[in-house]
């Protein structure tokens, strides 16, 4: 029997899993997304219901898969409160318990395993990061580090586990860029903030190639920063997404006034803007990966329209 081409990925009805399965369907895997909502077949894909915490017979479709890739996790952009913290954090040990649970009891196991993760471990810093830089400080460096905790508790013999640090994924639809292009339609896309927090910014299309990378590398296992290579402040970043939009000079908006606009407005915490990390990714790079889109203006002139 050949190698199985079946990839489950969990939680891959979002921003990233979406991009993914269209991506490894291009590439002749076949696709199943595990969701919290119905059951069903939706434009040549398979998604099965799970409530991302117990086993209840999704645990059957990962028989025999390849690869099972975990996106799961509410959204962190959203208000800090006590209730919205909690989610964040719950949703995503859950289904990391859920899926460890799950792949201990198949009698064919996957290869790889592969957990989403964030950057957002480094906390806020210009300082270069690699992926053995010291963790910051703050509530996001805590879900990082439970999130990696839970991942790597327990080892399952013969299964790889991977975790990918995700940066900031520039994507057509949806992901972070959506906010910062609205203030660039609405002009108000100056500088924000001090303008030098870094954003550690990759193509979303880089970062399907690295979920490939990573899944048939034999050797890789463990921590990588998937991030591109030529992070930039905030400053260059919102300038750069301006000229992409075929806009002029914006605005910036002071640290008091994003703090306002961030929860009145945006109803999300102001950190999501106004703090940022410098990070590399030095691993993928040993490991001879080659980006397609290293310039930021070619990225976000792929992925934006102007108007
Ligand atoms: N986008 C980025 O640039 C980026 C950067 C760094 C890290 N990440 C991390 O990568 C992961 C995927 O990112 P994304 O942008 O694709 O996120 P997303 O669009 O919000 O998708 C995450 C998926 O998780 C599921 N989910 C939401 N709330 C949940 C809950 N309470 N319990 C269980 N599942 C829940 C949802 O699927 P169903 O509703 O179908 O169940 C949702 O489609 C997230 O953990 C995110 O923090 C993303």
């Amino acid at each position: 029997m050949g190698d199985s081409m079946k990839v489950v990925l969990a939680g891959g009805t979002g921003f990233l899993g979406q991009a993914l399965a269209s991506f490894l369907t291009q590439h002749g895997y076949e696709i199943c997304i595990l969701t919290r909502g119905q059951t069903r077949l939706h434009n040549g894909l398979r998604y099965i219901h799970w409530d991302g915490r117990s086993l209840t017979g999704w645990e059957n479709e990962l028989e025999g898969a390849h690869a099972i890739i975990n996106f799961s996790g509410r959204s962190v952009n959203c208000l800090y409160t006590k209730k919205n913290k909690r989610e964040i954090i719950t949703s995503r040990i859950d289904a990391v318990q859920a899926i460890d649970r799950a792949v201990m009891q198949l009698e064919q196991k996957p290869k790889v395993l592969v957990q989403a993760g964030s950057l957002a471990i480094f906390g806020n810093t210009t300082q270069l990061c690699e992926e053995v830089s010291p963790h910051g400080e703050g509530f996001s460096v805590r879900v990082c580090e439970m999130w990696e905790e839970a991942f790597f508790f327990k080892s399952i013999p013969g299964v790889r586990k991977v975790m990918l640090r995700i940066g900031f994924a520039l994507g057509k639809e949806g992901g972070a860029l959506e906010p910062l292009m609205k203030l660039v339609r609405y002009g108000a896309g100056g500088t924000i903030g001090s303008g030098k927090q870094y954003i550690s910014w990759l193509h979303i299309e880089d970062l399907n190639r690295m979920f490939h990378h990573v899944m048939e590398h034999e050797e890789a296992t463990g921590i990588y920063n998937a991030t591109g290579t030529e992070p930039v402040t905030n400053k260059v970043f919102m300038s750069i997404l301006r000229q992409a939009m075929g806009r002029g000079w914006q605005p910036s908006a002071p640290s008091p006034l994003v703090r306002m606009g961030a929860y009145l407005i945006m109803r999300a915490d102001p950190e999501l803007a106004l703090s940022g990390r410098n990070c590399l990714p030095t691993r993928f790079l040993a490991e001879g990966f080659s980006f397609q889109y290293k310039k930021l203006e070619t990225a976000l002139s792929d992925v934006v329209k102007k108007g």
